[in-house]
């Protein structure tokens, strides 16, 4: 059995928690929160965009703690869920790690990119996994995408688009503060950077335009430039002030042999799909591959899953490896970068 103590009870602290109930071999047994309701069990003021309301939990049987070096001493944890601010990020996990326990950490790795190195190089140092979660690989249509192209089935990767805009998340104060969660290029889009390095290797160059706020990138259109030249990757993605639309997001993939599309989006109260994932083959045929739940909440499960196969097995995770996430940081700074200074930037 694997036990596993969550650090930050938070939307996705709680989520992750959920999420583990429906993982084998996997306990969690331990939280830290500095907020002392949640902490006694009171999740009701937890707020998210997904997945069920916070009630009220029965924590009892569980090592609590405000001190997230009290809850890393814990001798009989394996796992430090790390569900805290990305600002905290980079010293809880390399302390965990230090501690000799394997570290799964919420999106972005950090917002520093040399603290990201120091992550990946003390998970090295130490001889534990460092995994950084990336919910979207885990989601059926992205799943889809991945294996489609991993696996060359439909031939060689000729470039795609990718797309992921959310309307003003009124819940989060500091969204768009650069220190504390980094605006909608780390916190949104970084999702698709992964994705994108994922399937597509490291760009040599990015070519960003759009708009900033302050010192955050906050809606944007960037092209990714390789060495193939090929290969035509670009990506939209930010925030625009309307409530109509909470959540979109939505790809075209074009392989030699297929194009897969795929388009979703949060409209008022409901989940509307525009584009069920739909392969179009060379063929001149239109197939919808039957996919499993769109639910986000079992994504989540699928993403935890992964995490305890990769312990248990000693088999790190080709998703959820720390060096993707730390590549998937740079290329974000990069994006900022070039939009900043309105040309292109070598990655
Ligand atoms: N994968 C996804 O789809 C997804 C979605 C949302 C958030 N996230 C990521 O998850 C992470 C957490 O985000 P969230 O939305 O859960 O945030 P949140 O604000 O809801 O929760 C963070 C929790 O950490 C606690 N905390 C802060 N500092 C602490 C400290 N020093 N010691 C103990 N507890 C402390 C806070 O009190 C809060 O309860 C972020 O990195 C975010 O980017 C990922």
């Amino acid at each position: 059995m694997i036990n596993v103590g969550i650090a930050g009870i938070g939307f996705m602290g709680m989520t992750h928690y959920n999420a583990y109930q429906k993982v084998r071999g996997v306990r969690v047994c331990a939280f830290c929160e500095q907020d002392k309701k949640r902490l006694a069990g009171d999740w009701r003021s937890i707020k998210g965009n997904f997945g069920p309301q916070g009630t009220m939990m029965d924590l009892s049987g569980m090592d609590c703690y405000t001190e997230l070096d009290e809850m890393i001493a814990n001798d009989k944890l394996d796992v430090i869920d790390v569900c805290l601010p990305p600002s905290l990020h980079a010293k809880v996990a390399v302390a965990a790690l230090k501690a000799g326990k394997h570290v799964f950490c919420e999106k972005p790795i950090s917002l520093v990119a040399a603290d990201a190195k120091r992550m990946v190089a003390a998970a090295d140092r130490a001889g534990k996994q460092l995994m950084i979660g990336r919910v979207l690989p885990f989601l059926p249509e992205y799943d889809f995408a991945y294996k489609a192209i991993d696996s060359g089935k439909y031939g060689r990767l000729l470039g795609g688009h990718f797309k992921r805009i959310i309307s003003d998340p009124l819940w989060l104060p500091d969204f768009y503060n650069p220190e504390k969660v980094g605006g909608p290029m780390l916190d949104l889009h970084v999702h698709d950077a992964h994705f994108i390095r994922l399937v597509c290797g490291m760009p040599a160059a990015v070519q960003t335009v759009g708009r900033m706020r302050g010192e955050v990138a906050e809606l944007f259109t960037t092209q990714f430039l390789f060495g193939d030249s090929d290969l035509a990757v670009t990506a939209a993605s930010g925030v625009i002030n309307q409530q109509g639309r909470g959540f979109t997001h939505a790809y075209e993939i074009y392989l030699e042999k297929a194009t897969l599309l795929f388009d979703a989006a949060g409209i008022g109260k409901d989940w509307v799909v525009g584009y069920p994932l739909t392969v179009l083959t060379d063929k001149g045929r239109v197939v919808r591959p039957k996919l499993g739940s769109g639910d986000m909440c079992d994504a989540f499960v699928a993403e935890l899953k992964e995490v305890v196969r990769a312990i248990s097995t000693g088999t790190p995770s080709p998703l959820l490896a720390g060096q993707l996430a730390s590549d998937a940081l740079l290329l974000c700074q990069k994006q900022t970068q070039s939009l900043a200074r309105g040309r292109a930037v070598k990655v």
